[in-house]
């Protein structure tokens, strides 16, 4: 089964890194990308793995948000998201960076302890309706 919309049989001239060891030269820090928080990701180390196993319009999970890096990366990629996290100020932060667009539909975050079963279950479960609710109204 294919896990991506990548064209395999020209996998050597698609920029998906192959090796076990990746070597990126500049920080991505186009559109929504700030590098404002500590410890936050590259945002090509979410763009790699999104467009390596997901297709377009597949739901992504992230339990521990930070400042949107990967949320930013689905939205540029047509993938859809789930993202929590328990600093509340990121939360602010990330709502605030998407509040623009058609995008508002693809996704969902909320304050979350994601090492708390019962809040992700509820969550998940808030998350999903809400990201029905939103595509039916289209
Ligand atoms: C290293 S940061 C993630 C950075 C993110 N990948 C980015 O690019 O911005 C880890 C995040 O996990 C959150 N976090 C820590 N413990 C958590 C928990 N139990 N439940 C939910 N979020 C948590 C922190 O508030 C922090 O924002």
């Amino acid at each position: 089964m294919k896990h991506n919309d990548l064209d395999l049989k020209n996998w050597k001239k698609i920029d998906i890194n192959t090796d076990s060891l990746w070597m990126i030269n500049e920080r991505d820090k186009s559109g929504k990308h700030k590098n404002i928080y500590h410890g936050n990701f590259m945002p090509q180390i979410p763009n790699q793995l999104i467009r390596r196993y997901t297709k377009e319009n597949e739901l992504i999970l992230e339990p521990f948000m930070g400042s949107g890096t990967t949320l930013f990366e689905c939205e540029k990629l047509n993938r859809k998201y789930i993202g929590f996290d328990i600093n509340p100020e990121m939360l602010e932060y990330v709502n605030k960076s998407m509040n623009d667009g058609n995008y508002t539909k693809n996704f969902y975050i909320n304050h979350c302890n994601s090492l708390d079963e019962l809040q992700v279950n509820q969550n998940i479960e808030k998350a999903e309706k809400n990201l029905i609710l939103k595509i039916y109204n289209l």
